[in-house]
């Protein structure tokens, strides 16, 4: 079938079954490799985006659910190539080791950002539990987060 989606502020239509997850849309019809594939479980987050503004596992988001919302890739947060204060945050704390899961967990600091623009260090530690990172790079990320909350 043939499914409307906003994604980083365009319209697109793609042709799909409607249990197709999001993340195999985004990368493989759309072209945006920032949500990676880990689990496919909704266990990592490295697949990560904002869906209506919170953060979502894309991995077990069935296009369908998609349909008039409104969906932001990490790509979504430099439309012109310039990285938001949160991205660059985590380039000046050095925050990826292999940088697989920095995507996702951009994409989840970024919706807590734009509820709670300056978090308690309680806060981000519970908000960023879902996403792993299995080079061990936690403490980089939540400086990251801190510094762009400052
Ligand atoms: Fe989606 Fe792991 S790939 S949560």
């Amino acid at each position: 079938m043939t499914i409307t989606i906003n994604v980083n502020g365009s319209g697109h239509q793609v042709e799909a079954s409607p249990e197709t997850p999001l993340l195999y849309v985004l990368r493989e019809d759309l072209r945006l490799n920032g949500p990676k594939y880990g689990c496919g479980l909704g266990q990592c987050g490295a697949c990560t985006v904002q869906i209506d503004g919170k953060a979502a596992f894309s991995c077990v988001t069935p296009i369908a659910a998609i349909a008039g919302r409104s969906v932001v890739t990490v790509e979504g947060l430099a439309p012109k190539g310039e990285m938001n204060m949160l991205q660059q945050a985590f380039l000046t704390e050095q925050a990826a080791q292999c940088g697989y899961c920095i995507a996702g967990m951009i994409m989840r600091a970024q919706a807590l950002l734009d509820e709670i623009p300056q978090p308690d260090e309680k806060t981000i530690r519970r908000h960023m539990q879902p996403n792993l990172c299995r080079c061990g790079t936690h403490m980089r990320i939540l400086r990251a987060i801190r510094r762009a909350a400052a």
